[in-house]
């Protein structure tokens, strides 16, 4: 797997450490809620960085597979998958790699978490930061975030006793060779006012974008998004409170974003992720000439995307506020 930054400016600090830790947060095997497969995802610097600090220069970054197991997919060769990317990619190329889903494999994250890794050391300059969490598993959900937990529990949750429910249901679902879908919450702190456009680059379109650009995931809403629809415009509007210097509200339903440009208070949202396609439980489906056939899927599947999916959508919306902010930058150079 391999990444290309363009366009970074220089004299970011930026080392192998920085990266591998994000890549760790990503990899399969960490817990039984994920893959088996025991990938290291040691990362290579290639170019770019020149005594810790990048040059102006395009970086290149490399993971090298190591647990690669493509006999797995040997019974996948003729049939499609159900609502995995097999089917669409056959029609569309005439081609297909069935020894690990190639570009619709989870390991195509990779690339994502190294270039948002990037995206954060930026970040970090500025004082924003991105944090992620699985606010519902299964349908197990919660209203109090505990943030100090997150990183305590292999489900990414932030509430114990909520994780406890979540951890036994994925267990049971996993026995019967079945997945499990959820909710992830993604919050920016201190996020600077003025970020977006007013039209079609609106800051949570091109965040949503960047999102559902991700497998797996079917669903995006800023702030209390579908909720708000069943409101009325009293309920859900964001009250202003005086506070001069800069825009404050009462609440923050809107997520930190109005008009597409964000309001300085912090932006919120949430993503919905499918549960995992690829499962052990017998299925129906089709083999490439079209005859019915059952499926029984072998290999190291994640039982639950989620708690792997939140780094690659924390590294995406970096990479979404980092294009604005030197957006905004290359605009105020030309005014
Ligand atoms: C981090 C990550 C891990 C994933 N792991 C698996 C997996 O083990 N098995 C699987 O069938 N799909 C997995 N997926 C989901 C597939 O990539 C995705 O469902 C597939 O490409 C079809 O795309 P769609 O679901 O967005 O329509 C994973 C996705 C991500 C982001």
């Amino acid at each position: 797997m391999g990444a290309v930054i363009d366009g970074c400016p220089p004299n970011i600090g930026l080392s192998k450490k920085c990266i591998q830790d994000l890549l760790n947060k990503r990899r399969p095997g960490q817990s039984n809620c994920t893959s088996e497969r025991k990938e290291l995802d040691e990362c290579e610097i290639v170019s770019g960085v020149f005594k810790g600090k990048t040059t102006g220069a395009p970086i290149t970054i490399l993971v090298r597979n190591k647990d690669v197991q493509s006999k797995e997919y040997e019974t996948l060769k003729d049939i499609f998958r159900p609502s995995h990317a097999d089917a669409t990619y056959a029609q569309k190329y005439g081609i297909r790699d069935h020894r690990g889903g190639g570009r619709s494999s989870g390991r195509e994250t990779i690339s994502r978490v190294m270039g948002g890794t990037v995206a954060q050391e930026i970040l970090k300059q500025q004082n924003i930061e991105i944090m992620g969490f699985a606010r519902s598993i299964g349908g197990e959900t919660f209203e109090n975030v505990d943030e100090s937990f997150i990183e305590k529990n292999p489900l990414r949750m932030a509430d114990e006793s909520s994780f406890k429910r979540a951890l036994a249901h994925v267990e049971s679902v996993k026995a019967e060779g079945d997945s499990l879908g959820g909710i992830v919450e993604i919050r920016i702190k201190n996020p600077p006012a003025g970020l977006g456009a007013p039209v079609f680059d609106k800051l949570e379109a091109d965040l949503a974008k960047a999102c559902m650009s991700v497998g797996a995931v079917k669903g995006f809403e800023i702030g209390e998004g579908f909720s708000l629809s069943a409101k009325k415009g009293s309920e859900a509007n964001d009250p202003f409170v005086s506070n001069l210097g800069s825009l404050q509200t009462e609440r923050n339903a809107n997520g930190g974003i109005l008009g597409g440009i964000s309001t300085g208070e912090d932006i919120w949202f949430r993503v919905a992720v499918k549960p995992t396609s690829s499962i052990a439980k017998p299925q129906k489906t089709v083999n490439t000439k079209g005859e019915a056939v059952d499926l029984e899927i072998e290999g190291r599947h994640d039982p639950i995307i989620v708690p792997r999916v939140i780094p690659v959508l924390e590294a995406m919306t970096a990479l979404v506020l980092v294009d604005h902010i030197l957006m905004n930058k290359a605009l105020q150079n030309e005014s």
